[in-house]
């Protein structure tokens, strides 16, 4: 082999090696993005709705409507678990009441709307 083969091959394996890097890092970064999803919706969720009392009224409508048989009516748990004082942000909150939890709860994207959703997290976010 002479030097300016070996030369040659050096370059074209580490223009591979270039190209393969480039694309396990577009890859990882597409999974990085994977939630992207959920971030979406969590973003679209994020519209300045009112919190009134009318809004926490409907929200306390729709929960015994759809929620109540397995979160019990003040939402201490049952079935389900204790809606009340929830931690995760209302986006999270509305990813889960839209897409249901596999083989656990239903979801209720096609029964409530998200400003609908917004106005039942309303109504957990306002029990003592
Ligand atoms: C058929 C019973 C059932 C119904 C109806 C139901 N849920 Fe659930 N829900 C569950 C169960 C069971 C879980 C726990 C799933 C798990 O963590 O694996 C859950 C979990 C949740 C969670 C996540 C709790 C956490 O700590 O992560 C939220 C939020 C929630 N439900 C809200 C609602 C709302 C709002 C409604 C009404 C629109 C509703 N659920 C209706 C059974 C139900």
């Amino acid at each position: 082999m002479t030097i300016e083969t070996r030369g040659h091959l050096l370059g074209c394996i580490s223009a591979l090696v270039a190209i393969s890097l480039f694309y396990a890092v577009s890859i990882f970064a597409r999974f990085a993005t994977a939630d992207g999803g959920q971030s979406t919706e969590v973003m679209a969720f994020e519209k300045e709705w009112s919190d009134g009392p009318e809004v926490v009224a409907a929200g306390a409508r729709y929960y015994s409507q759809s929620c109540a048989e397995c979160h019990a009516d003040d939402a201490s748990g049952d079935e389900g678990p204790d809606l009340r004082r929830f931690k995760k942000s209302d986006g999270r909150m509305a990813a889960m009441i839209r897409n249901g939890i596999h083989h656990e709860m239903p979801p209720f994207r096609k029964k409530y709307s998200d400003e609908q959703i917004h106005a039942l997290i309303t109504y957990l976010r306002s029990l003592p």
